[in-house]
């Protein structure tokens, strides 16, 4: 791996210094593995899973702030910027939170106290640390003409847990900026039901100040154009707007192959003209655009190693296995203005 002495290149974070954040998620392992590279090219971090329900508050009783702590640390002392993920998610969430006890579903009134309570000590916790929340995750149905998909917060709370989630937000941190976040967030009929979600929040005056597009892209899709669109049209709503978790995957969603041990030069170079060609759309906006996040850092640690085909290796970011720039990299330090 390469010590702080070998970084030569110019950082992500000076290049896009008059345009936007650059973050990356990180958990406890790569705060060590990838210390340096993090320390040297990014200032803004999320951390991977440590904030979710069930990490913090795995029992009503009982929350375990250790790790995330631990991350919020490193922010500190490589003055970071740090966003806050995730306080209302379908996944990673307790089961208790649902549940009364006696083996039944906790009642509607019994399921908001409980929200309101975990925002407020988690939320309070961080507020010296955490600029931003994503205080809502993923609730927009992808397919269908439903707006909602089915989750145990709709079915318990109705829809009415969105504003109340931000409203409890809000007053745990009036300072913090409150996000709505969501993936698929490029194509059409997702971004329509978004901004349909967005724009009522804002008429009820619910606290919402941005909306986060998760970006876990690939070389293929979506198009410029569809990501330009959804710019244009989240904007109009008078939000900022941040990518929180961009990767770019070198397979087509649809793609199983498993058969690749290192990633051939032409899927390289097509990922390199894909990353170029965002980031010159991106520093377009940089107006409505306050932050870019990776959902990681450098090629030696993605999710997508295991999604959506389990032990296939991918190689999504700027930065190779051993840390160093890749293509893409290279043709991002070169962009002008
Ligand atoms: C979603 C969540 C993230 C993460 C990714 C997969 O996008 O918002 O927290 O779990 O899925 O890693």
């Amino acid at each position: 791996m390469r010590e702080s002495k070998d970084f030569t290149e110019p950082a992500l974070k000076t290049l896009f210094a008059g345009d936007f954040r650059i973050g990356a998620a990180v958990n406890p392992h790569t705060i060590r593995s990838q210390g340096h590279l993090l320390a040297y090219h990014f200032n803004s971090i999320t951390a991977e899973n440590e904030m979710k329900f069930e990490r913090l508050h795995p029992e009503e009783e009982v929350y375990r702030f250790g790790e995330a702590d631990e991350l919020a640390a490193f922010a500190r002392k490589h003055g970071m910027a740090m966003r806050g993920h995730t306080l209302v998610w379908h996944n990673q969430t307790s089961e208790w939170l649902f549940a009364d006890g006696k083996g039944g579903t906790v009642s509607r009134e019994a399921l908001l106290e409980r929200l309101e309570s975990h925002i407020h000590k988690v939320v309070g916790r961080y507020k010296d640390d955490i600029y931003a929340w994503d205080v809502v995750n993923e609730v927009i149905a992808d397919e269908g003409e439903e707006l909602l998909r089915p989750s145990k917060w709709l079915e318990i709370a109705g829809p009415g847990f969105i504003s109340a989630a931000f409203e409890f937000a809000h007053a745990a941190d009036p300072q913090a900026l409150l996000f709505y976040n969501d993936y698929n967030e490029s194509h059409p009929h997702k971004r329509d039901k978004i901004y349909t979600l967005l724009k009522s929040l804002l008429e009820q005056g619910v606290p919402v100040h941005g909306v986060g597009l998760q970006a876990h892209w690939n070389v293929y899709d979506p198009s410029l154009d569809e990501v330009r669109t959804a710019i244009e049209k989240y904007a109009s709503l008078g939000l900022q707007l941040q990518l929180t978790e961009l990767d770019m995957s070198v397979f087509r969603f649809e793609d199983r192959r498993a058969d690749l041990k290192a990633p051939p030069a032409e899927l390289l170079e097509l990922q390199a003209q894909r990353y170029e060609a965002m980031f010159r759309l991106l520093k377009e906006y940089r107006e409505v655009i306050s932050s870019v996040t990776f959902w990681g850092a450098a090629d030696d640690y993605t999710w997508l190693n295991d999604f959506p085909v389990r032990g296939r290796k991918n190689w999504p970011f700027l930065f190779d296995e051993g840390h160093q720039p890749k293509a893409a990299f290279h043709r991002l330090a070169g962009l002008k203005g």
